[in-house]
């Protein structure tokens, strides 16, 4: 079933230089860029995007990272594109993720993880409005 998923390629991932070997390794997947913008998330936007995490010990630092820079935000599309994604980018912790995904090759660090990507249908529909009201 084709389905729609909000992916953000996070801050350090744009400090790194890495953007375009994430979205590279989505798109060689087979997977279709449907929308990709440069963006910042203030603390607004983060308080809403990650509302089922704000009452958590590691939302702080979430927050202080994820507006600490650019992002590239896109929607994605493709057959199972939530799970797929998800596989793709790898376990939440990078020191743990396996080899050959995102996480697992490229990071060393739970919190600077390079990919955030929703995680159902029903995450994905919301955070698509939130960062794309358009779609
Ligand atoms: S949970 O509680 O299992 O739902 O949380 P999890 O899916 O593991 O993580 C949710 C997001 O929080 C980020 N995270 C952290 N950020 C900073 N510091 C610490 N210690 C930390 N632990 C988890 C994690 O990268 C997830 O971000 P997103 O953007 O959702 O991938």
């Amino acid at each position: 079933m084709s389905q729609r998923t909000l992916v953000l390629v996070k801050p350090d991932a744009v400090r790194r230089g890495l953007v375009g070997e994430i979205v590279s390794r989505l798109e060689n997947k087979g997977l279709t860029i449907e929308e990709m913008q440069t963006r910042t998330m203030d603390g607004e936007l983060a308080d809403t995007h990650y509302a089922e995490h704000v009452d958590k010990p590691f939302y702080p630092p979430l927050k202080d990272f994820m507006t600490s820079g650019k992002l590239v935000a896109l929607i994605v599309s493709g057959d199972e594109a939530i799970t797929v994604v998800r596989s793709l980018a790898g376990a939440t912790d990078g020191r743990k993720a396996a080899p050959g995904t995102i996480r697992g090759d490229l990071s060393l660090s739970n919190r600077e993880n390079l990919i955030h990507a929703s995680d159902s249908e029903d995450s994905a529909k919301r955070e698509i409005a939130l960062w794309f009201p358009d779609n």
